[in-house]
Order: C-alpha cells, then sequence, then structure tokens
C-alpha cells in the first residue's frame, strides 16, 4: 500500500509594525490550504505616546517571539521539526521590527533545513483571504488598512497592476483619527462601528469624496474636515461614526466597483483592517461582485497570511529567497 503524500506546513512571521504575529498554514498535495493556528501579540506599550515608538516594536518583538512561536506549535498540535517551510515579512514596514521576524525566520529555516520565503506585506493581506477561497487570478484586490489603501488589478499570479490608491489618509488611519477626535478611542474602526449603530448617519453631512473622477483614487481628508467642523459645532460622537462610516463605506465599494467594471473582473479580494468592518462587509454582499474576504483574525496584521502567501508562492512554483534577503522600508507591490 502506498502512503499518502504529506501535506505541508508552513510557519508564518509578520513584525512589520507593532503586532508579533506567527501563524501555521498547512498545504495539502491539491494545493488546499487551511490555518491551523494564528498567534498575535499586540503590543500597548505604545499607547502612552500616541502612536507606534519604533525601537521599542523591535525591543518588544525581540522579547515576545519566541512565546508566540510556542503558543502557535501548541495551537496547531505541532513541533518545529514538523515545519516544512518558513516564511516572513521583508517589507514594507519599521526595518528594525521587520529585522526581528525576518532573521528569526531565516535562521529557523537554516537550522530545520527548509526552504525560506520572504513575503511582501501587502500581498501577505491579500493572501489572508485564501483562508476563505481558492485565489485564483484573475481579480481585483483592494487592500484597506491603517497605512493603504490599494486597488491593485491581479491578471495572472504574481502580477499586481496599481489602478488606484490613497491621496492622503489611508482609510483605517482616517477611522483611528476620527475616533480620537469624537473620543471614542482606539483602535478607531471598531470603534467607530460599535458607536455608529447607535448614530444617526444622516445627523451630520458628509459630502462623497472625489466626485466625478474618472480615476479610481481615494481621498478620505475632506471626511476628516467635515467630522472636524461638525464636532466643533457639537455633534454626537455617535452621529460621527454613524455619517463617516456610511461616507467612507460607499465611497470604497463605490469606487471598486467601477474599478472592476473597467478592469472586466468579477471577483474582489478585500482585505487588511478595514475589510473586518461589518458595513463595508454587508455593502459588498449586496454589490453584486463576488468579494472575498479574510477569516476570523486575518483581517488586521498577522502572521498566518504571511504563510498563506507562501503557500501560494509555493503552488505556484516559486523559488525559496536566498538567506541574504534584506529587510525593506519601502517597497512597492505594483510599479504601475
Ligand atoms: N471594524 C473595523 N472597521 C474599520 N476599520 C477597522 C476595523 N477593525 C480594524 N480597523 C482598522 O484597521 C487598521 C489596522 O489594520 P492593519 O493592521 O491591517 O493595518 P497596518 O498593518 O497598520 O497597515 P499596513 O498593513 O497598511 O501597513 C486600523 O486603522 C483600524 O482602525
Ligand atoms: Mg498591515
Amino acid at each position: 500500500m502506498s502512503a499518502r503524500p504529506a501535506p505541508t506546513y508552513l510557519l508564518g512571521i509578520d513584525t512589520s509594525c507593532d503586532d508579533t504575529g506567527v501563524g501555521i498554514v498547512e498545504r495539502a498535495p491539491d494545493g488546499s490550504v487551511r490555518v491551523l493556528a494564528n498567534r498575535v501579540w499586540s503590543q500597548t506599550v505604545h499607547a502612552q505616546y500616541g502612536g507606534v515608538m519604533p525601537e521599542l516594536a523591535s525591543r518588544e518583538h525581540v522579547e515576545r517571539i519566541d512565546a508566540v512561536l510556542e503558543g502557535a506549535l501548541a495551537e496547531a498540535g505541532l513541533t518545529v521539526r514538523d515545519l516544512g517551510a518558513v516564511a516572513a515579512t521583508s517589507g514594507p514596514g519599521l526595518v528594525g521590527a521587520l529585522l526581528v521576524g525576518l532573521m528569526y525566520g531565516k535562521g529557523l529555516a537554516q537550522a530545520l533545513g527548509v526552504p525560506f520565503y520572504a513575503a511582501h506585506h501587502l500581498e501577505g493581506h491579500i493572501f489572508a483571504a485564501a483562508s476563505e477561497a481558492d485565489l485564483r487570478p484573475p481579480y481585483l484586490a483592494l487592500v484597506v488598512s491603517g497605512g493603504h489603501t490599494h486597488l491593485f488589478d491581479v491578471p495572472q499570479d504574481g502580477e499586481y497592476v496599481l489602478v488606484g490608491a490613497t491621496r492622503d489618509d489611508a482609510a483605517g488611519e482616517a477611522f483611528d483619527k476620527i475616533a480620537r477626535l469624537a473620543g471614542l478611542g482606539y483602535p478607531g474602526g471598531p470603534a467607530i462601528s460599535e458607536a455608529a449603530r447607535r448614530g444617526d448617519p444622516d445627523a451630520v453631512p458628509f459630502k462623497a469624496p472625489l466626485q466625478g473622477q474618472k480615476g479610481f483614487d481615494f481621498s478620505f481628508s475632506g471626511l476628516k474636515t467635515a467630522a472636524l467642523l461638525a464636532h466643533r459645532a457639537g455633534a454626537r460622537p455617535e452621529d460621527l461614526a454613524a455619517g463617516f462610516e456610511r461616507a467612507a463605506v460607499r465611497f470604497l465599494v463605490g469606487t471598486t466597483l467601477r474599478a472592476a467594471q473597467a478592469c472586466g473582473r468579477a471577483t474582489v479580494v478585500v482585505s487588511g483592517g478595514v475589510a473586518a468592518n461589518r458595513a463595508l462587509r454587508e455593502a459588498f454582499a449586496q454589490s453584486g461582485v463576488q468579494a472575498v474576504f479574510p477569516g476570523s483574525g486575518l483581517n488586521t496584521d498577522n502572521g498566518a497570511m504571511i504563510a498563506l502567501a507562501a503557500a501560494a508562492a509555493l503552488g505556484a512554483g516559486r523559488p525559496p529567497s536566498p538567506l541574504s534577503e534584506g529587510a525593506v522600508a519601502y517597497a512597492p507591490l505594483a510599479n504601475a
């Protein structure tokens, strides 16, 4: 009797900013993938400064990464010896923070004698949706996170054509800033979403941004100014939240649908932290396109999405990365 081909267990590490993420993905011989573990340590040390302190982030990654890896292995019921490949984010992100996960991953891969894959953080966000569907190009990808609001056309595996991007703030950044302004706490996305349920979206006027544009760019500065003026005029935080969330969702969905039509794509992958937003998910569900979102816990930064990106690279026959691969702060996914 011949033995059944064994699955490959891929470890993914993301330390690009202030989350220490380690995930484990099982890739079956038929190419299907399953997330076995997803552990994230979210650093709280930065709260007192009102923003991420890069040096403190690096130090905390060093202190926490062993424990996060142990937790992920325990969750998956595996030991390091079971790992068939190791992947880590090489960029974009905070260089010092990236270096911790990248060096850790390379060291582990070398010690175990398994291939190492350096992953692009945004490709990781996109492949987080592979936990829910077989992600086969062509599709359109909206990465909507704390640092990006980017639309990519993905005509074939590994090819990313930038078709639109924010001209100012990222959507997640706007959620965070408006939540802070309205005293709703941090992170702003979930706080705005929660407050919006109790608010009246018609109480504060929010004009749709970039009306009439032919392209597919985003801008959130006008919505931020409208929120500031309404706040100064005494608007209720719940009403600000409801009005802003509705305007942001309409803008994101409307622009993405126009781009999908222009590129001739029937499937849209929506990923990054803001993809956790319930109103955004509902609006896409009613839009007529096939919208694919990451599974629970895979929207914001995590290691499982990096393992999923590596599983796709492995499936596409891309060669492993050299151990000389370095960390890069700025790394566009597409040069268009
Ligand atoms: N339910 C939600 N609704 C809207 N925004 C949300 C929600 N949950 C999280 N967010 C937002 O997601 C952002 C964090 O996402 P993520 O971790 O993907 O970003 P990042 O890693 O900081 O940025 P990038 O990946 O672009 O470098 C925050 O701005 C947060 O407010
Ligand atoms: Mg991210």
